[in-house]
């Protein structure tokens, strides 16, 4: 196999058509040639969520134009690459079809070999593509519908020690903001209005804390805030800018709390592993929060592991993480033809238990 592979990836699983070009050289580090992602949230925004059938029809319609793009900023032409790896799920199953129909059709046409990627392997291998991980490292993926702890032991041997049972933290993040009156996406308001407010003003829960083991629970949590804000508006009939601020902060250190615990939980699991070099890794739109990136660092520094985080671009939905983990699973041999299929579910670990909730229906589980 030839020491040098470069890779298109494409990405059409949930709300980001992405199209981008990796390169590797064997035991060397990894490139990113280009990276496009063209994201939906204007098609979806007067419908409160992603609607499945617009993002199908928008991925086909922008699908190729990505791909141009991403060619056309790497400096390179479809006959240059080694490999075609595409998003075959888990996701929205109309995105899912329309990259892997046009996967097989550039296969099909070029000869390329087509490598079929799990999205969420693509996020659990990014810290391998930034930062040259070895195996075995934590993970956590936090963001608005993913919410999990894994192992990874290997590029397709992947081990979740725990996830949320409801809601994944970016979206109480964003159920927050809206129960508070702050735009979306949520989360970085949140965090905003909370640098001024009272933590301590009220006593939020830290749902799942007294149950051995690393699942995790939000809904309970936009619940109490739901009524620590009603109880404020039946009293004084309004929130004081004040009020909001002390509300959003007493939410972040309340999902901050959990999540430290959970991670301080899945290190102890970690570490009897005995890695040679331990790491964790933390990766999704949730870990730009500064409050809860701080007290993960805390929590690795006192177990004696060193903290990773991927730059955002490559930590939300992309298409590089794609190519990225269409390399790794090439190099172990992992080939698909044109009987790959697209799978709306898929999980990472198969022998871990289904999860409730958003963490197995959520568009971009
Ligand atoms: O990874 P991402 O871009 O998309 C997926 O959900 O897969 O994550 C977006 C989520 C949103 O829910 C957003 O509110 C949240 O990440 N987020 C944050 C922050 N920045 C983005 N949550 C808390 N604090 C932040 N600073
Ligand atoms: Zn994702």
């Amino acid at each position: 196999m030839a020491n040098t592979l470069t890779f298109l990836g494409i990405e059409s699983s949930c709300d980001d058509t992405a199209a981008a070009v990796v390169r590797h050289q064997l035991g060397g580090s990894a490139q990113v040639l280009a990276s496009i992602v063209e994201g939906q949230t204007a098609l979806h925004a007067d419908f409160g969520g992603v609607v499945p059938e617009i993002a199908a029809r928008a991925h086909a319609e922008r699908l190729d134009h990505c791909v141009e793009r991403a060619l056309s900023q790497a400096g390179l032409r479809l006959a240059d690459l080694d490999g075609i790896a595409v998003t075959a799920g888990p996701g929205l199953i109309g995105g899912v079809l329309s990259g892997v129909m046009l996967a097989k059709g550039l296969t099909a046409a070029t000869g390329l070999p087509l490598v079929g990627v799990n999205h969420l392997a693509g996020h659990a291998l990014t810290p391998r593509l930034t930062d040259g991980l070895a195996f075995p490292y934590l993970m956590l993926l936090v963001s608005g519908g993913h919410c999990q702890f894994l192992i990874a032991h290997s590029a397709d041997k992947f081990e979740r020690l725990g996830g949320t049972i409801d809601d994944a933290p970016g979206e109480a993040f964003d159920k927050t903001a809206k129960l508070l009156g702050l735009a979306q996406p949520g989360g970085p308001l949140v965090q905003a209005e909370a640098l001024h407010g009272d933590a301590k003003r009220f006593a939020f829960p830290r749902p799942l804390l007294d149950r051995a083991g690393c699942d995790m629970s939000f809904s309970g949590l936009k619940t109490a805030l739901l009524r620590a804000r009603d109880a404020i508006l039946a009293e004084k009939g309004g929130l004081t800018v004040q009020d909001r601020r002390d509300l959003c902060a007493g939410f972040q250190a309340a999902v901050a709390d959990v999540l430290a615990e959970k991670t301080r939980r899945a290190l102890a699991v970690y570490l009897a592993l005995s890695p040679e070099v331990p790491a964790f890794a933390v990766a999704g739109g949730v870990a730009a929060n500064t409050a809860i990136r701080a007290k993960l660092e805390t929590v690795c520094a006192d177990n004696g592991a060193a903290f990773f985080a991927p730059p955002l671009a490559l930590c939300t939905d992309n298409a590089a993480m794609i190519a990225w983990a269409g390399i790794e699973r090439f190099r172990s041999g992992g080939r698909d033809d044109a009987s790959l299929s697209a799978r709306p579910r898929w999980p990472l670990d198969a022998t871990a238990a289904p999860m409730l909730g958003s963490g197995k229906k959520g568009a971009k589980s």
